[in-house]
């Protein structure tokens, strides 16, 4: 009775083979496929049983046979749960994950002129002064003209303006605005007093680039028109200004000074907000830091736009928005501001 034998033998076989197979673990890939390859591959533990099979008697074939069909099944369905979850691990692997914390977004940071330049609108806002913009490419007229430039004037010369176009006449030349002056004309000119206007914008100079100039910066340049204007509302809202901006023991002190538009004109400076007015190297131990143009709008320029200069009275001053942040921040090369270098320009918070 050796197929006898041999049948109880293959049994045992099938019984080997399938705990084998019940206690493999399988993890990764190369694991899938090494389990595969020693149970289902043609050299495989369950081809070898089929190859036994030959021998197995005739009348116990068919009992045999079912036997490894059961236990290729089994193997098969085990290969293919192990299939699944190690194809499902690698597939979650590379899944979003939605648990894991965000990947961290650089966020910019404001530019240091565009902070003083909100900072000084707020400041005016907060005492009734819109805002008001303009073209960077002006004509004469609304740069130069209408502001009593005499045609001589030397700021009209080429080595403070970048001209566009030259004209048949001084009138007909076009330029880059060198001042936001200009967009006070067009506000004079299109509305009536009251006027409360501040017009922040990039002017142009032509001046080669150093760590003190710069052929194009910012101003905030203000306009107040109205009936009874005076000198002191000018220099009582400067200073409001100056203890808004640079803190409340700031002080003013207004110098006499010259502009074709105003008259009369002052300088102002603010106390040295960095030694406390006792003398440094930033305010060249006077104690004082020049911050701005001044003056009582001439009646001239009131006229130009067709506002009656006996009836009105009003006020412009203009200041730099790099000059501000340079105290504000202590920077002294006017070149950082327009590098563009990320170091200089993250130093910069609005919670200032
Ligand atoms: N427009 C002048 C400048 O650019 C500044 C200024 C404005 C002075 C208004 C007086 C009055 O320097």
């Amino acid at each position: 009775m050796w197929w006898l034998e041999l049948r109880v033998g293959m049994e045992h076989k099938v019984k080997e083979i399938r705990e084998e197979a019940e206690k493999y673990a399988v993890n990764t890939i190369e694991e899938l496929e090494a389990f595969r390859i020693s149970f289902l591959g043609s050299k495989g533990k369950v081809k070898a049983l089929f190859t036994d099979l030959k021998n197995v008697d005739q009348s116990q074939k068919r009992e045999a046979g079912q036997l490894i069909n059961g236990l290729r099944e089994f193997v098969q369905e085990k290969f293919d749960a192990f299939k699944d979850r190690v194809e499902n691990k690698s597939k979650t692997a590379k899944k979003l994950d939605l648990s894991r914390p965000g990947d961290q977004i650089e966020i910019g940071t404001r530019h240091p002129l565009s902070l003083v330049r909100s900072e000084i609108i707020e400041i005016f806002s907060r005492i009734g002064f819109t805002v008001s913009e303009g073209p960077e490419i002006e004509d004469d007229w609304h740069n130069f003209s209408a502001l009593n430039f005499p045609a001589e004037h030397p700021a009209r010369d080429m080595q403070d303006t970048f001209f566009i176009e030259k004209g048949k006449t001084p009138k007909d030349e076009i330029a880059l605005r060198t001042h936001t002056s200009s967009v006070q004309v067009r506000m004079m000119e299109n509305s009536q007093p009251p006027l409360r206007t501040i017009s922040p914008g990039r002017v142009y100079r032509n001046e080669a680039i150093s760590a003190r100039a710069h052929c194009f910066f910012h101003q905030v340049e203000g306009l107040y028109i109205d009936k009874n204007v005076s000198f002191a509302d000018l220099k009582q809202t400067l200073l409001y200004f100056a203890k808004e901006m640079f803190g409340e023991n700031a002080q003013i002190r207004l110098r006499p000074s010259y502009f074709p538009f105003t008259e009369p004109s002052a300088e102002v400076d603010v106390s040295c907000t960095i030694c406390n007015s006792k003398g440094c190297n930033v305010c060249k131990y006077t104690g004082w830091l020049e911050i701005l143009g001044c003056g009582m709008v001439d009646p001239n320029v009131l006229e130009a736009s067709n506002i009656d200069s006996k009836t009105f009275s009003g006020f412009a001053f203009g200041m730099g928005v790099e000059r501000i942040a340079q105290l504000k921040y202590k920077v002294n090369d006017l070149r950082l501001y327009s590098e563009n270098d990320v170091r200089f320009l993250r130093q910069f918070t609005s919670g200032m």
